[in-house]
């Protein structure tokens, strides 16, 4: 059985204004827009971290001011492609 990941984006006005549609797009553009069965994708309120945005957390662990190559390199290390 396959274990579930869930990747949380924040969506608040800071993280927005910093980037956070451009992460949303590069995750699905990631996995060719078709998620797998067990990685969920949503978006949150306010993480508390406005200065740092975009933020991003995998299974609850943070990822501060991402950017789009950051990204790509968090993504394969926890969904190895
Ligand atoms: S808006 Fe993203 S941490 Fe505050």
């Amino acid at each position: 059985m396959n274990i579930k990941h869930e990747i949380v984006i924040c969506m608040g006005s800071a993280c927005f204004s910093r980037g956070s549609k451009k992460i949303v797009d590069a995750v699905n553009a990631y996995f060719g827009n078709n998620l797998p069965d067990n990685v969920f994708l949503r978006g949150s309120l306010c993480t508390g971290n406005c200065e740092n945005g975009p933020v991003m957390l995998i299974d609850e662990q943070v990822y501060k001011k991402l950017d789009e190559e950051q990204l790509i390199k968090i993504l394969d290390k926890h969904f190895g492609k």
